[in-house]
């Protein structure tokens, strides 16, 4: 029955070409169309990182305000679509609404899919980056049952965001440099990770030539599990059930122990077999905004830094090169900016955003691109004959 090789979990099948990002998971190496993460995020901005992903390029000065200005000019969303969150319970989860209200952008927008001309593509790319912090942060109000806040044209992309999520009418939210800071470098260090799930997903789904904005809703929908984009939450959840540094050990076992379900969360990564260049610069931001909000001995940060210590130093991480990935210090950081558990995930969407648009736009220019149709390896019954339901016993 079997005529194709198989390869679980597609561990070393390569499912396209792709000029966007560079992994090299041995070395911790990550490159953003050839620079360095690091290099990019001490030095770069979001809205620039997104533009060298979508393009190829970094910008000049001209075609970087060019570019700020057209996805500020679309971060407005259509009046009606705001009615959309009165359908969803006050404590759906937010990805539920990102998922659903991305998906229904494809009402309002039919030019989107007149996929042959790359000026329209650009145009979606502009509209999808501008309007997910609107959408997000319309989820958020919806969720704290506080009336929206519109996008202000005079902000920048981050600050904009932190405004829609904590201005209320009764107190204007005052943006704070180091906090917008880090939450654009959260989002450059987000923006692209080559073929993971959920981008994949956006891949897979878009080779059919459905609408990119239910392409990028399919992207939505695979980054919220927990062993991809959800993982940011689940780390905040089990350093809440750890505690305190004293069950630190405990855990560790519980990880190891193969009858436990139990997973040390934001450890681990199916590329990165050594440290994951991201964690290290998420690392030293989470202690930046710590430092800056007066939390120096905040518990969950010292036992997330207990937990990093104890298993890079067990055997069973040390052998099996598990190490902490992006999402286990992002959710400290998240939550010292007031941004609740749930809504973790979605920040996750908003950094990797620019990717699923740059591999979507790759993938619907290239020559060589078909319909994704993986195949299988036939495990069930053979051939065998229909039985009437009074002769079955
Ligand atoms: N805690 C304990 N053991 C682990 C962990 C962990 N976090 N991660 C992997 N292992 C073990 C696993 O049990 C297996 O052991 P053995 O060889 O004895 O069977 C071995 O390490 C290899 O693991 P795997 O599950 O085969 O590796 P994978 O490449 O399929 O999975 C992963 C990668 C990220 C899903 C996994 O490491 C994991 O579940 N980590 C926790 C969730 C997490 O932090 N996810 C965020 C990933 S980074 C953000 C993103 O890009 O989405």
């Amino acid at each position: 029955f079997g005529y194709f090789t198989y390869d679980a979990g597609f561990t070393s099948t390569a499912s396209c070409r792709s000029d966007i990002t560079f992994i090299d998971g041995e070395n911790g190496i990550l490159l953003y169309r050839g620079y360095p993460i690091e290099e990019l995020a001490e030095n770069s901005n979001f809205l620039e990182v997104s533009y060298l992903l979508l393009h190829g390029e970094l910008p000049t000065k001209d075609e970087l305000d060019q570019f700020n200005r057209a996805v500020t000019e679309h971060a407005m969303i259509n009046e009606s679509l705001k009615d959309f969150f009165d359908g969803f319970h006050y404590n759906a989860h937010p990805m539920a609404m990102l998922t659903g209200v991305v998906a229904s952008l494809s009402a309002f927008y039919h030019d989107a899919i007149k996929l042959g001309d790359p000026r329209n593509r650009m145009l979606t790319c502009h509209r999808v980056l501008a309007k997910m912090p609107t959408i997000a942060a319309a989820a958020y109000k919806h969720m704290a049952g506080e009336p929206f806040v519109y996008p202000l044209n005079r902000l920048y992309y981050t600050e904009n965001l932190l405004n829609m999520l904590f201005s209320r009418p009764t107190e204007p939210y005052e943006i704070n440099p180091i906090h917008a800071r880090a939450l654009d470098q959260l989002l450059i260090l987000h923006a692209d990770h080559e073929q993971n799930a959920s981008t994949s997903t956006v891949r897979l789904a878009s080779s059919t030539g459905t609408n990119p904005f239910a392409s990028i809703a399919c992207g939505c929908a695979a980054l919220w599990g927990p062993a991809h984009g959800g993982a940011n939450e689940a780390v905040l959840n089990m350093l809440h059930e750890i505690g305190d540094i004293s069950q630190v050990p405990k855990y560790i076992d519980k990880a190891k122990d193969k009858d436990d379900p139990f997973r040390l969360m934001g450890f681990g990564h199916r590329v990165y077999k050594n440290f994951d260049p991201r964690a290290r610069i998420i690392r030293k931001t989470c202690h930046e905004v710590l430092n800056d909000l007066g939390i120096e001995n905040d518990p969950q940060l010292e036992l997330a830094m207990e937990l990093e210590e104890r298993a890079l130093e067990d055997d069973y991480f040390v052998e099996r090169k598990l190490y902490p990935n992006v999402d286990f210090y992002s959710g400290i950081i998240y939550r010292a900016l007031g941004i609740p558990t749930d809504f973790f995930t979605v920040m996750f969407a908003l950094g990797r955003t620019p990717g699923w648009l740059a591999q979507w736009n790759e993938m619907v220019a290239d020559p060589e691109q078909r319909i994704g149709r993986p195949r299988q390896l036939y495990t069930g019954a053979a051939r065998r004959e229909y039985i009437p339901v009074d002769q079955r016993k």
